[in-house]
């Protein structure tokens, strides 16, 4: 970046907008050459700000300005100034009705912020800051607006053109066009604005409200797809359903809408009225989709949903208060996916993904607070820290007050805010004046980044039969953060008698929130405060076995010194499921890190049979209980997972890549080569012929059928690369499909090798015509853990069907090898790297954003040894070389180096 450094916006320098703008009035004329854009804004002066004549200064993105006037006078060229990014007015009065004419050419708009084309249609995104690249505006989430929007277009290319709110008027004009005009009632900030225009079908349904209104609900997409939208009606109506139910929230206007466009950055955006999706994230079928991908419409569809409230009624101040909608939104769409399907395996992967991919976020130099201080690129904290964490944060309120209480809290919070642009202080507050209760200290969580560190010891007295658990809580320096205070947070525990039931708890302890207690069931969730504290726990008869941080009840690293034999009992009888998998997984890593040690002081290799005794258990359960529905299979399926290598990297003080890969395959292995007989009937018992259902049961069932399968093909064994092909060939749905498939790529077994060719040529042939499952057939090869994969990746580059103008092919091919692959991602020549940084630098001018996503894996070096260390680095400062940088990319990259 030869220019100058970008400018960095400060949390601290927050001001009140200067003007306000009540009326928005937009006419959009689309076309294939230059769209023209008409803007007339009904404008004042804030009463609330700072006094004195400032000047109005409007944003703009790459804008041709055409005609500007001020109550209807032209302005002369002397009367404003133009820049890159801005246009001011000197003098303006106290109200006045601005208009503006810009052209633009969405057709050349490879960025996919502000409007744009994907495919043959057109449609927009707005947040950040994209609505500044189709008027100039005050693009801020503080400044909210009636709309008014008029689309003019082709009406044969274009016959279904959308905007917010209620479309009240609509006509022909001259030379083939039509127009429709869009009314939303709703005062909103700019990023909520969407326009669609296309040759769309559509589904429709009706939702009637609690309140007894109908409301019209439609799903467009391009016709090929329009086949494939039922799951996410079904999603959107139970998302409408569950939101009266726990949040007492009913919708607002008579429509809602969803798009599904196949050219998106992100997953999908929550436009009032107007949600516009990936098609990732919406459309699903049993041929082409995964029990995963029809998850994740569920969770997407009602995420985007629950913005309506979370998000749209009450929005940000600005965006560093982004958490206050992305994590109180991820927080509610995790509770609806729990209350739709196996609340602990919800739970478990939910921690999974934070654990894999925010704590190593926490620990790098991104590191930052789920309310930045600062940003050079707003993109750019589109994280998991502010996701993920964020709804952690969230979560731990509801754990401090109980379901109850939280509820008066989002009560309150709704209520008085509703229509106001606020901060996640406003949220704090509401929760505090709901009930009563002081969370200054839990603030902490909002301003302090990294992850805190839970070190627990236990002592039992014997003949006070009393039991002590003492706690020191410590959290990492992060960039700009050397010293930290402590944090309050729920501590959620149990303890085990000798027989694995709860003992019932009795404590004199003052920071005890709360006791539940039903059946045999008993925790209590303390409240930790500060950096080192004691709980004892009295008449307890035995020296009992603790079960700590139930449900993983705070964002926390938890230390304690379990015994592997401690961990077993866990795994059977803790009356936590979260915690039943979690002792399983603390054993698995224990084991895991015992293999790295051997191999990397070239011992020979053992691997503890305690593990595959507690597996041969699970596997057991689920051959006793195949029938009677007394096991959940999904958490069955679960905890046969090994940990991922991302956690064992994040685990360790520097992660040895290689012996972490080989050290798993190795524990794999043993355990398919020791259980294959009960693997191979568990997979038996588990086929199934019947037609594809996206039920929990039915899921839970392929599930584990394929993770036996994925064991099942790891010893050499020629019979199961035939039981895996014909599951390939066989199946009625892609999740047995894609599973299949899989398997036989990642293969390493020679007799795997004409087979896997032969099936993913197959595959190919049968779906080129389906962009998402393309995708899958990209990410399949990607993320192989095999030698070779990195020139496999890049020779698929030059694939006729490799596309950077679309996202999800970037992502499944680049991304997923980056992200996923760690074994060929870090091999030790830095190929992996260089691949990295040489699609990164290809990647930023036409699409900065998506170049710095993928940039991510780069910036994580610290964790490594010093030799990829340096080439990391090297990678990160080649692109810091490059001249004309995007901010997206110069921000991650030089903070990062
Ligand atoms: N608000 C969207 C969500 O619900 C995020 C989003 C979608 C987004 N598209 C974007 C953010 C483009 C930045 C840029 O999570
Ligand atoms: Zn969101």
């Amino acid at each position: 970046m030869k220019e100058a450094q970008p400018k960095t916006t400060h949390l601290k320098e927050y001001e009140v907008p200067p003007f306000l703008i009540e009326e928005t009035e937009l006419r959009v004329e689309l076309d294939e050459e230059q769209t023209h854009v008409k803007t007339s804004l009904k404008m004042k002066r804030n009463p609330d700000a700072k006094k004195g004549k400032l000047p109005l200064v409007l944003d703009g993105g790459e804008l041709d300005l055409k005609e500007i006037s001020i109550d209807g006078r032209l302005l002369l060229s002397n009367e404003y100034s133009l820049d890159d990014e801005h246009l001011t007015l000197f003098d303006v009065p106290q109200q006045f009705v601005l208009e503006t004419s810009v052209a633009i050419k969405p057709q050349e708009n490879t960025s996919l912020e502000g409007l744009y084309k994907s495919g043959d249609m057109f449609c927009t995104q707005c947040e950040a800051e994209g609505f500044r690249n189709i008027t100039y505006y005050l693009d801020r989430p503080d400044v909210m607006s009636r709309y008014r929007t008029t689309i003019v277009a082709d009406k044969s290319l274009y016959p279904v053109l959308l905007s917010n709110g209620n479309d009240v008027a609509r006509g022909e004009s001259e030379g083939g066009k039509h127009w429709v005009t869009w009314e939303d009632p709703f005062k909103k900030p700019a990023y909520l604005f969407a326009l669609v225009a296309g040759d769309l079908q559509h589904i429709e349904d009706e939702f009637t409200t609690c309140s007894g209104r109908s409301i019209t609900l439609k799903i467009y997409t391009e016709p090929a797809n329009a086949n494939k939208l039922d799951h996410a009606m079904t999603s959107l109506k139970n998302a409408m359903a569950w939101d009266e139910q726990v949040y007492g929230r009913e919708y607002d206007l008579d429509i809602f809408m969803i798009v599904a466009v196949e050219s998106f950055n992100m997953g999908a955006m929550e436009n009032k009225g107007l949600n516009i999706f990936n098609t990732s994230c919406v459309l699903a079928r049993a041929d082409t989709t995964t029990d995963r991908g029809y998850q994740r419409v569920e969770g997407v569809v009602a995420h985007e949903y629950f913005h309506n409230w979370s998000g749209n009624r009450v929005t940000c101040r600005d965006w560093f208060q982004l958490s206050l909608k992305e994590g109180f939104t991820v927080f509610r769409d995790q509770r609806f996916s729990a209350d739709m399907g196996s609340a602990t395996v919800c739970r478990l992967e939910d921690v999974a993904f934070l654990r894999s991919a925010q704590f190593p976020e926490d620990a790098g130099p991104m590191a930052h607070p789920i309310r930045p201080d600062s940003y050079i690129e707003i993109n750019n904290f589109y994280t998991t820290t502010v996701y993920e964490k964020g709804a952690e944060v969230v979560r731990m309120i509801h754990t401090l007050l109980g379901p109850e209480r939280f509820r008066q809290g989002t009560d309150l919070y709704f209520d008085r805010h509703d229509g106001q642009a606020v901060t996640t202080d406003d949220f704090v507050t509401a929760m505090e004046d709901a009930n009563g209760v002081d969370l200054r200290q839990f603030r902490n969580w909002y301003s302090q980044a990294g992850t805190p560190l839970l070190n627990v010891s236990s002592e039992y007295d014997e003949d006070a039969q009393s039991y002590t658990l003492k706690v020191i809580q410590s959290c990492q320096a992060t960039p700009g953060q050397e010293h930290k205070e402590p944090f309050h947070l729920p501590f959620s525990v149990g303890l085990l008698d000798s027989a694995g039931k709860d003992f019932a708890l009795n404590t004199e302890d003052a920071h005890v929130s709360s006791m539940s207690q039903d059946g045999t069931h008993c925790s209590a969730v303390l409240n930790l405060t500060e950096s080192e504290q004691q709980f004892t726990f009295t008449d307890v008869e035995a020296r009992p076995v603790p079960s700590l941080l139930r449900n993983f009840s705070a964002p926390v690293k938890l230390e304690y010194d379990y015994s592997r034999d401690e961990l077993m009992f866990l795994m059977s009888y803790d009356s936590d499921g979260f915690n039943r998998w979690e002792a399983g997984q603390r054993l698995a890593v224990d084991v895991i890190q015992e293999v790295v040690g051997q191999i990397q002081s070239a011992q020979p290799v053992s691997v503890d049979g305690r593990l595959i005794k507690a597996c041969q258990a699970i596997v057991d359960q689920s051959i006793d209980h195949h029938q009677d529905g007394k096991i959940d299979k999904a958490m069955i399926a679960a905890m046969l997972v090994m940990p991922g290598e991302a956690y064992l990297a994040e685990l360790s003080a520097v992660a040895d890549v290689e012996a972490i890969h080989s050290a798993r395959e190795q524990v794999r292995l043993a355990i398919a080569t020791d259980l294959k007989g009960s693997l191979l009937s568990v997979y038996k018992l588990n086929l199934s012929d019947k037609p594809y259902e996206p039920t929990g049961v039915d899921i839970a069932q392929r599930a584990l059928k394929n993770v036996c399968l994925a064991y099942l093909m790891l010893p050499e064994k020629s019979e199961m690369v035939n039981l895996c092909q014909s599951q390939f060939d066989n199946s009625n749905n892609m999740t047995d499909v894609d599973a299949a498939l899989r398997a036989l790529v990642n293969a390493a077994d020679e007799k795997a090798l004409e087979p896997k060719e032969k099936a993913l040529t197959e595959f190919y042939n049968k779906w080129v015509h389906e962009p998402l499952v393309l995708d899958q057939w990209f990410s399949i090869q990607a993320v192989c853990p095999l030698p070779g994969t990195l020139e496999k990746v890049t020779a698929l580059l030059g694939h006729e069907a490799y596309d950077t103008k679309v996202p999800n092919r970037v992502r499944a091919l680049v991304a997923a090898f980056a992200s996923q692959n760690t074994i060929n991602f870090h091999h030790s020549s830095g190929d992996g790297y260089r691949f990295l940084a040489d699609q990164v630098i290809r990647m930023d001018p036409s699409n900065p954003l998506l170049a710095a996503r993928i940039l991510g894996p780069l910036s994580r070096w610290r964790k490594y040894d010093e030799a990829r260390q340096r080439l990391m680095r090297g990678e990160l400062e080649r692109i810091l070389s490059v001249d004309d940088l995007s901010k997206d990319v110069y921000e991650i990259a030089s903070k990062s180096v």
